[in-house]
């Protein structure tokens, strides 16, 4: 079956249905009842061979397509050599990382720390920022989301998913983009502030971008006041926005990035790039698993690819075309973003846009509630299917709107 076409589809796992099953999942996800089984660079098929085009990048995670040759490669090689071992010893692979992080990224000087997840990322960012300050107090920005663990999460302005035991008065949440509610408490409190953490993208906030002043600014009160500049670019970061960091668009350096879906391109991995200003103690950050040899392969594959196949001009020319595109689309409004980590508000009358792009057209696209529909493709998709895309979100805006038209009509007859 081909994409686009209507299908059904029902998940059978071992041909028993849910019920027989004796183990049971702990039911956090409200899951689509589709059965993935295979992917190729921005396709993937479920189990009835029904092929779908991910706009999606399985949230913002696919950076250089599903099973890319090379990455596939790598890590089928590297589980062949060894696959883990614990941080007591040298890990040679670790190194070829980090000095190719810092080709790509620019990031010459940096030091790297390896983690599993972007949530572990931003908590030892944040650690490490109070650690070298020997200061309490976050700022964070209004609608920011930083992960789940216990400081990531209190910096994460979504009390519905802080638990009790993480709520602290450590961390102020000030309005985005907003110069003078910055300065302002910087000049009350900068003597006590740790850090402060922003996406120059907002991801889960609903594609809220930095203005170039606003990083510059924040860059100025860390230095003015001795506190740490932490780059969320978990999600916004490398290579999606068309540069490798999307804070590099301000022409600033931040004291520490933090990094994880692109960077494994599946394989989990997460870690923190950190300015040579902040030195290192033995004890002071760890990990079981992190930088492990298999996920070092992954890691060092999707670096080549971004590199060989120039991946950041790619997907500033590709996101610049759709960004473009859909600006021309009625129906749609808002449209904003940079490179291929796009947004736009959808209005209540076509409320339904983001399910039938799924479940009629078999397209993957994000949201951001209540009512944006995010694009996080791999940044290897191409014209044609960007193309494909446009046109099946214009007919999907089409059907949505007929019965309005359709009513219209009527009341006219009527009348
Ligand atoms: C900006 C940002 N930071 C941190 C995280 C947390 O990453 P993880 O789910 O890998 O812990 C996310 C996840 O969506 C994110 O978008």
């Amino acid at each position: 079956m081909t994409a686009h076409t209507k299908k059904e589809s029902t998940i059978k796992t071992g041909g028993k249905t849910a019920s027989e099953h004796a183990g049971k999942l702990f039911d956090v996800y409200p899951i689509n009842n589709i059965n993935i089984v295979k992917a190729k660079d921005s396709y993937v098929w479920d189990e009835n061979g029904v092929q779908y085009l991910d706009m999606y990048g399985g949230h913002a995670v696919i950076s250089i397509g599903h099973t890319h040759p090379r990455w596939v490669k790598r890590i089928e090689d590297q589980l062949h050599q060894i696959a883990f071992y614990s941080n007591s010893i040298k890990i040679p692979i670790q190194q070829e990382l980090a000095d190719k992080l810092a080709r790509v990224s620019g990031k010459e000087n940096y030091q790297l720390f390896l983690c599993n997840s972007g949530a572990e990322a931003n908590e030892n960012a944040l650690k490490l920022a109070s650690f070298q300050t020997g200061r309490k107090k976050i700022v964070a920005f209004k609608k920011a989301f930083h992960g789940r663990t216990s400081l990531a999460v209190a910096s994460t302005d979504n009390p519905s998913i802080v638990a009790p035991v993480n709520e602290t008065d450590n961390i102020v949440f000030l309005p985005y983009n907003d110069e003078a509610a910055l300065k302002e408490y910087m000049q009350l409190h900068g003597d006590e502030v740790a850090a402060i953490i922003i996406e120059s993208i907002q991801g889960v906030g609903g594609i809220t971008v930095a203005t170039e002043s606003f990083l510059q600014l924040i860059r100025r009160l860390c230095d003015a006041n001795g506190a740490v500049f932490i780059a969320d670019e978990v999600q916004c970061g490398y290579g999606r926005t068309g540069q490798f960091f999307a804070t590099d668009v301000a022409g600033i350096n931040a004291d520490i990035y933090t990094m994880a879906k692109g960077m494994g391109n599946g394989f989990p991995i997460g870690g923190i790039l950190i300015a040579p200003h902040l030195k290192p103690k033995h004890g002071m950050l760890g990990t079981t698993f992190g930088g492990n040899h298999l996920a070092c392969a992954a890691a060092l594959a999707v670096l080549e690819v971004i590199d060989d196949e120039n991946l950041l001009d790619r997907a500033k020319n590709r996101g610049t075309y759709l960004i473009n595109r859909l600006k021309t689309i009625e129906g749609i409004t808002n449209v904003r973003g940079r490179g291929l980590m796009i947004g736009f508000d959808v209005p209540e009358q076509l409320k339904d846009l983001r399910k039938n792009l799924l479940q009629t057209y078999n397209i993957f696209t994000g949201e951001a509630k209540p009512n944006v529909i995010r694009l996080l493709p791999a940044l290897t998709i191409n014209r044609k299917q960007i193309d494909e895309f446009l046109d099946v979100l214009k007919e999907a805006i089409e059907e949505l709107k007929q019965p309005e038209m359709e009513a219209g009509a009527q009341v006219k007859k009527d009348d």
